[in-house]
């Protein structure tokens, strides 16, 4: 037994105040859940405390909560675990090195509607419902069920493992930016049918999420959602899977992103070192040196990211020889051949070959099977989500 320190957020909108921080002294055993302690502050100390939880086994999704200003579940997270980053947080700061206060608040980037409880049908299920979140299968249904190969399944078994928490929403950069960024849950949902062999409106799925302001370009590729999900959905991977088969599919980027995805992946197989310059004129107008096709938009886009590369030219933060497309110095040749080896390995081991999805299929194969063991074993989790 360990005495800890928990700082919550509160908001009680029935007294009509704002919110304030209100602290309790709780009892329990390190490994027990940060959920524990505020269940324990609960029963102890004041009953009003609101907070949503069920399972209290990472299942349900409910305790969705930020500790120490990190998203996550309240029952998966070990209250000794939490009071370990909040001392290393206090010691990094400056401002203590043990003892500080566990510090609980609600889910970021949706509304507060009491204390630790956050309103989830506006800004998670309004976006999970805008993925249009189930199955579109071509013709007739069959008499009986679908069958498909399991081996075509398991490209999706990552984002059915969701269980629907909003951890990823409440991190995620892009959406405190602009919440109307559809977000991390809704697009892993996305993925989850846009990756399903019985679905028979993929195109039409990838054109409308593409098409939309707000849609998979939206993401800044800042990994909060990753670090935040409790299940390992990496729902920024997912995204990632959904701008690559958007790219396969011939849909134009609005910012290049695919394109861009496409020349550095180029520019780094020719030359081993990053040509800024050269990477710019080929995410617009694709053709390594002396194969230039150039586009109507590549000029467009070449003009107008002057701008952005005459200031570093004027404070003389690049050479001229950097600005100028595909004058950047290479790696030496021998180097080279380490560079190539590295393509041809991802090529021969049908590596995804996208700078945030690591691992080879026959990993992501072995880990899903893995984890469809797992969920067949599990009746709560068995079902797809
Ligand atoms: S990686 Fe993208 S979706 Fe994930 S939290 Fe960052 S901006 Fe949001
Ligand atoms: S992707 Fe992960 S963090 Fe986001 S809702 Fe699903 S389980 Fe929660
Ligand atoms: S209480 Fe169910 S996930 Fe935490």
């Amino acid at each position: 037994m360990a005495e800890y320190t928990i700082k919550v957020r509160r908001f009680q909108p029935e007294s009509g105040e704002g919110p304030y921080w209100e602290e309790f002294n709780v009892d329990l055993d390190p490994s027990l859940s940060v959920l524990d302690g505020l269940l324990q502050a609960k029963d102890r100390d004041d009953g009003s405390l609101a907070v949503r939880c069920s399972c209290r086994a990472a299942i349900c999704g409910s305790c969705g909560m930020k500790i120490n200003g990190q998203s996550g579940l309240g029952c998966k997270t070990q209250i000794g675990e939490a009071q370990e980053l909040a001392d290393k947080q206090a010691s990094a700061a400056g401002t203590g090195s043990d003892g500080n206060s566990i510090v609980i608040e609600p889910m970021g980037n949706m509304p507060v509607i009491k204390d630790l409880i956050t309103d989830m049908e506006s800004t998670h299920w309004t976006k999970i419902r805008r993925v249009t979140p189930w199955l579109l299968p071509h013709g007739e249904a069959p008499e009986r069920e679908y069958v498909v190969e399991p081996e075509s399944m398991i490209d999706i078994t990552q984002s059915m493992a969701c269980i629907q928490c909003g951890a990823c929403v409440s991190s995620c950069l892009s959406m405190e930016a602009d919440p109307d960024f559809i977000g991390p849950a809704a697009l892993a949902k996305a993925y989850r049918f846009v990756g399903d062999p019985r679905d028979a409106e993929t195109s039409e799925r990838l054109h409308d999420l593409a098409e939309d302001p707000h849609g998979i370009y939206d993401c800044t590729h800042c990994f909060s959602c990753i670090d935040a999900c409790p299940k390992g959905v990496a729902p920024m991977d997912q995204i990632m899977r959904l701008r690559r088969k958007a790219g396969e599919e011939g849909i134009e980027d609005p910012n290049a992103g695919h394109a861009h995805e496409v020349a550095f992946v180029k520019v780094i197989e020719k030359k081993g070192l990053l040509d800024e310059a050269l990477l710019v004129q080929e995410s617009y107008a694709p053709g390594i040196k002396g194969k230039l096709k150039p586009s109507k938009r590549g000029l467009t886009e070449t003009i107008k990211s002057l701008p952005t590369i005459l200031r570093p030219l004027r404070k003389r933060k690049v050479k001229l020889r950097q600005a100028i497309p595909g004058l950047h110095h290479g790696l030496p040749k021998d180097s080279m051949n380490d560079v190539k080896s590295i393509y041809t390995h991802a090529e021969e081991h049908n590596e995804e070959f996208n700078l945030y999805i690591k691992g080879e299929e026959g990993e992501l194969i072995d880990e899903n099977v893995e984890k469809g063991i797992e969920r067949s074993t599990d009746p709560d989790t068995a079902e797809a989500k």
